[in-house]
């Protein structure tokens, strides 16, 4: 596939319906994601069943907007990629069918993509090149994982969370403390702002000698302490405690991982990514380290189909298309 090649990506994993056209492998023409944030709201999470409903009403008026903002019809479209796992399966087979209704109807090629091994690549939206091996570090809502990468499409994952993902926890933590929902942009504004004075929280597996996580020792602590002191008592320094735990966490496996593999570029991405606090926190370590750190703008932190379509133009590139029997897969592990 020549290297001007148009695509459309699509991304329906969890609760966002992302579209995002590409020329090549960075010039982003369109990058649309509704959120269905309130739509659940009322629910305390997200409901399966409403999701892929709202993907279903939702995907083609806002393929319509991203193609009318690329100043481009169907027509254009030199390949159509789409996240097939891991996620809810109702909402992975709204985006799955209409990638293939297109890629079928348009006789243009389908790639299937790994929403895990695309977070990475929005580093390449703006950053020129990976030169591996690289560690990446993917903190989100749902997931929190170390992942090894030696060429593009050659990656093993080496550390996941064994419980909570981070920004769960983080969500959990913030809700308990009486914060709007999503909570993770709140407990980063708290924890810029405020110092953990004299306020200390575990550190779960921090010195356990593997590259796994867990975040839910952490999290029953907070509500210990909630229970105890009440939601608001210092509610900053408690909530910069809260965070400095998670950050010191996150740093010392992604920097154990990069020492034991002898990886000198690591990279952070994944909604909890578009932390501040963290990303200062991150920067500081990487540089006392001497290790490169390659960091994601917060826009492409949280999930997005930009990063899909980075990663769906690498395939492309190399020629590796999927056909019509692709499956949508929950889990990461199949
Ligand atoms: O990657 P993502 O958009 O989707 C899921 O995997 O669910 O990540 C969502 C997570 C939530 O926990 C949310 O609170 C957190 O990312 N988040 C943030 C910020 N923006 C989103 N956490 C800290 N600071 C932010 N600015
Ligand atoms: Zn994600």
């Amino acid at each position: 596939m020549n290297a001007s090649a148009v695509g459309l990506a699509i991304d329906t994993t969890f609760d966002d319906t992302s579209i995002a056209i590409l020329r090549g492998k960075r010039e982003l023409l369109a990058n649309l994601t509704l959120s269905q944030f309130h739509d659940h709201e009322a629910f305390g999470g997200v409901v399966p069943e409403r999701a892929s409903r709202r993907h279903l009403e939702v995907i083609h008026p806002l393929i319509g907007s991203a193609l009318k903002e690329a100043g481009l019809g169907f027509g254009d479209l030199n390949w159509v990629a789409v996240s097939h796992k891991p996620g809810l399966l109702g909402s992975i087979l709204i985006g799955l069918s209409v990638a293939k209704a297109l890629a079928f109807s348009l006789d243009i090629p389908l790639i299937g993509i790994n929403h895990i091994e695309a977070h990475p690549y929005a580093n390449l939206l703006t950053e020129k090149e990976f030169s591996f091996p690289l560690v990446h570090l993917i903190v989100a809502g749902g997931h929190t994982l170390l992942i090894h990468q030696t060429a593009h499409f050659e990656w093993q994952v080496v550390g996941r969370s064994l419980d909570d993902a981070a920004g769960e926890c983080a969500d959990k933590v913030a809700r308990m403390f009486g914060l709007p929902m999503p909570g993770g942009k709140h407990v980063d504004a708290l924890a810029l702002a405020h110092d953990p004075g004299s306020y200390k929280f575990p550190r779960p597996l921090m010195n356990d000698g593997t590259l796994d996580f867990s975040f839910s020792g952490l999290k029953t602590a907070m509500k210990h302490f909630r229970d105890k002191h009440g939601e608001s008592a210092d509610r900053g320094p408690v909530l910069a405690a809260f965070l400095a735990s998670v950050g010191d966490v996150l740093i010392a496996k992604t920097l154990e991982a990069a020492r034991r593999l002898s990886v000198d570029t690591i990279t952070v991405s994944g909604g909890l990514a578009a932390s501040r606090y963290l990303r200062q926190r991150f920067e500081a370590a990487a540089s006392d380290a001497g290790l490169r750190l390659l960091y994601p703008p917060p826009q492409f932190c949280t999930d997005n189909a930009a990063m899909v379509a980075c990663l769906a133009a690498h395939y492309a590139e190399a020629g590796r298309f999927a056909d019509l029997s692709l499956r949508a897969t929950p889990n990461l592990s199949e």
